[in-house]
């Protein structure tokens, strides 16, 4: 199958972060060409005048467990949020709830040109999830979340440590590396205080042999590091790097509560750091010094978290919020557009482990990409402005035209291609109704 996009402004994001009109051709899963391109067959031809061609976006910290939760845990503080409303509708997740709401956001994901995600499932269902993620043809990096510990967790999601850990290394073996690496499995311990040490060693050993990313949330809110360090005698990042987690494998959800020891250690190992604004705002839980992380050096990307925290998985969305939240505190030229647009796409590439394959439109790398119209009334005038400010500053999901991921059309026109729309719709209403009604001592 060959595919050619034709006349395009084209952002591509490679080392000279050069911006050039002309064409792209994808064969197969891959971008073959890129440039003026004549006299080449096609199966398919995008006429994209007048269109910009940008990587896809990538989100490295998102919850497809969550989106049919979306609305149903407003206004609560982390721990409140957690305790009252989602760990108790985790728990009442079925096999067709987990797909459904897993479909749900991939689709949402894909209407708003986001292509590649870090994403943590629930304690059951992850394989009913995985199912839906390789049916609507997102990349993922997903896992099934570890909670062996917690008083406060219902019975149904509080695992046994073996049992989580051969939960976990069943669906990798299953799903590792499926459709040609387009999905990958990672370890997903779900926080400190929701996991015993026996796990999070065990973690870190089959990270390293079977060479995946650990998932997990940390330093996100003051009540958390303060059970942690508590419980622990540590705090949160020191405790992690003190059982040997901290490494360039590990990806770490928003990172708010850090003092400079933590961030030296995450700096000085590779850590990677998903900033999660929407969310971070939302829950109340405080705004993470991005500015000074990257000052360091430190690996910085962005993710929407999950539907309930949010209550959008949009990348327009936490570009935006990225680029204007930190100003207040740190200055105007605090996370430019260029900066934040470099962590929507190569940036979150790092953070996969993947730079080589995804984030940037570049001759041998996968045809991920999404196709935008900015020629809507809040896009101009466009004379004399430059386009990642656009993008970053004025630009919303509803300019999406198509989607394209592992050169496969998942969205053409807004039209999806993967997923009957109508179906996930109606089914995901069902779904949520259904697990609500399990739960009537609670909503
Ligand atoms: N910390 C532990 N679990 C979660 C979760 O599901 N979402 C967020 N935002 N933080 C968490
Ligand atoms: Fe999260």
């Amino acid at each position: 199958m060959r595919l050619l996009i034709k006349n395009a402004e084209i952002v591509t994001m490679n080392a000279k972060e050069e911006i050039i009109h002309g064409d792209i051709l994808i064969e197969e899963d891959r971008i073959v060409d890129i440039g003026e391109i004549t006299d080449v067959q096609a199966d398919k031809v995008i006429d994209a005048s007048r269109r910009t061609v940008v990587p896809g976006f990538i989100q490295t910290h998102i919850h497809l467990c969550q989106t049919l939760f979306r609305g149903q845990a407003d206004d609560l503080e982390l721990l409140d949020w957690l305790k009252k409303r989602i760990w108790p509708l985790e728990a009442s997740h079925d096999a067709e709830s987990s797909y459904y709401s897993a479909m749900l956001g991939a689709g949402e994901l894909i209407q708003s040109g986001t292509t590649s995600i870090v994403d943590m499932e629930t304690v059951h269902y992850a394989d009913e999830a995985f199912q839906a993620m390789a049916q609507s043809g997102i990349r993922v990096m997903s896992g099934k979340v570890m909670m062996d510990k917690g008083d406060e967790v219902p019975l149904r999601l509080r695992e046994k440590t073996t049992e989580s850990i051969q939960a976990s290394v069943d669906l990798l073996e299953k799903w590792h590396n499926y459709d040609n690496g387009r999905i990958q499995y990672a370890f997903c311990p779900r926080f400190v205080v929701s996991c015993t040490e026996e796990l999070l060693v065990e973690v870190r050993e089959l990270s390293e042999k079977y060479n995946v990313r650990v998932h997990t949330h940390a330093s996100e809110n003051r009540g958390e590091i303060e059970l942690v360090e508590r419980e622990r005698g540590m705090r949160n990042v020191v405790y992690l790097d003190h059982i040997g987690l901290a490494n360039h494998r590990l990806i770490l959800a928003h990172c708010i509560w850090l003092n400079e020891e933590e961030k030296r250690i995450i700096r000085e190992r590779g850590v990677k750091v998903s900033h999660c604004p929407g969310s971070n705002l939302k829950l109340a839980s405080g705004i993470s010094d991005v500015p000074g992380l990257l000052s360091g050096e430190a690996f910085v990307s962005l993710g929407a978290d999950g539907a309930p925290c949010n209550n959008n998985l949009d990348m327009f969305n936490e570009m935006r919020l990225a680029a204007i939240i930190h100003k207040p505190h740190c200055g105007p030229t605090a996370m430019d557009a260029k900066t934040v647009f470099r962590m929507a796409t190569i940036g979150g590439a790092k953070a996969m482990g993947l730079d080589h394959e995804i984030g940037s439109l570049e001759v041998g790398k996968k045809a991920d990409l999404a196709i935008l119209n900015l020629n809507g009334f809040h896009m101009y005038p466009s004379f004399g402005v430059d386009t990642i400010s656009r993008i970053v500053y004025s630009a919303t999901r509803a300019d999406v035209e198509t989607t394209i991921i592992n050169g496969q059309v998942a969205m053409e026109n807004r039209v999806m291609k993967t997923m009957d729309e109508s179906i996930v719709l109606k089914e995901s209403n069902k779904a949520i109704k259904r697990l609500l009604a399990k739960l009537p001592h609670v909503f």
